[in-house]
């Protein structure tokens, strides 16, 4: 494997395979496997799982890792083809990139969307440009519209507890008092329609996912027999829930504009997640949430600490499955 950058590049075979592979190392880890391997990260946005885990998962197999997070005692790096850079940054991307490729044997990059203008984030323009600077194995921690590494964990997450691969998967909007990106929002739909799940959407008017992303999934159910759409009606799509996945983003109607988003959002504080979501859902029905989530604001206490949740094995499932995209990507077995 020399990419890591979304699932859709991959069979749905191939996905098996890769999380037989997690599962092995995880039961049977191999400490040695990457000894003498470096793997770069590149963080342009915070992290806390996807940095630690990332580390952790190379540390396990023996490699080691340096992380850039570019202003914060290394050069800020202008990522804008064309930019004049009389600012800030001291330093262009067309140059930083290729250097800290060349000390590495794979990098890793975050780099969110920038939030202004919708197709340009939707083509993936800047994590792009920057995947051509690339001539190492190359791993996406989370793009403008991707996120391949939480998916991954994500699909494992429901594996280990055994949703059923046609069960019901409800990707819900939930409250935030900022737009947040469409990365995570994009990659769970993907995700789950490519594990055979009948995935349903839902969002207040205003948030619904671009075509682009819902195409992409559909796409994806049509392969594998799940199935997607999309509702305002909460109640609705909550019933037989077997999973209520609870993401926030930024109003698609309103992108890139900020006060037009606040005045779309201001109403919708009701969409936290709470027991009474539970209602009519299946019995075994988990909360889903990749994390970092703001407690009774998306999600209410009530529910993050009851027996549904299972933000933690989600998270914990980020070191299990990356490590073992590092063992097929650096060892190529
Ligand atoms: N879910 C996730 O990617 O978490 P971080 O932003 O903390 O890496």
């Amino acid at each position: 494997m020399r990419r890591f950058l979304d699932l859709a590049d991959f069979e749905r075979d191939e996905i098996s395979a890769l999380l037989e592979l997690a599962r092995r190392l995880e039961k049977c880890p191999e400490p040695h496997a990457l000894a003498g391997k470096i793997l770069g990260l590149l963080f342009f946005n915070p992290s806390l799982r996807t940095l630690a885990s990332m580390q952790a998962g190379m540390a396990r197999l023996g490699g080691t890792s340096f992380v850039i997070t570019p202003g914060q005692g290394t050069w800020q790096l202008e990522t804008k083809l064309g930019a004049i850079m009389n600012g800030a940054a001291a330093e262009h991307v067309r140059e930083g990139i290729p250097v800290l490729a060349s000390y590495c044997d794979a990098l890793g990059i975050r780099a969110f969307a920038d939030g202004k203008d919708l197709a340009y984030d939707l083509a993936e323009t800047n994590f792009n440009a920057m995947a051509e600077l690339v001539d190492k194995p190359l791993i996406n921690l989370e793009s403008a519209a991707n996120h391949p590494c939480q998916a991954l964990a994500d699909w494992k997450t429901m594996d280990d507890l055994q949703v059923p691969r046609g069960g019901r998967f409800v990707l819900s909007w939930a409250y935030h008092p900022r737009p947040l990106p469409l990365a995570v929002p994009s990659a769970a739909v993907h995700m789950a329609a490519m594990r055979g799940m009948e995935v349903i959407v839902a969002r207040p008017e205003g948030f619904a996912l671009p075509p682009m992303i819902m195409d992409k999934a559909r796409k994806a159910a049509a392969r594998s027999g799940g199935s997607v759409r999309e509702t305002a009606d909460l109640t609705d799509a909550l019933q037989g829930a077997d999973i209520i996945y609870a993401k926030e983003w930024g109003s698609t109607a309103h992108y890139g504009d900020v006060a037009g988003d606040a005045r779309l959002r201001a109403e919708l504080q009701s969409w936290c997640v709470r027991n009474d979501w539970f209602a009519k859902a299946a019995s075994e029905c988990r909360l889903m949430h990749c994390l970092p989530v703001r407690r009774n604001t998306a999600i209410a206490d009530e529910v993050l600490d009851s027996p549904r949740s299972i933000v933690q094995r989600e998270a914990y499932n980020r070191l299990v499955v990356q490590t073992a995209v590092l063992y097929q990507m650096l060892k190529g077995v």
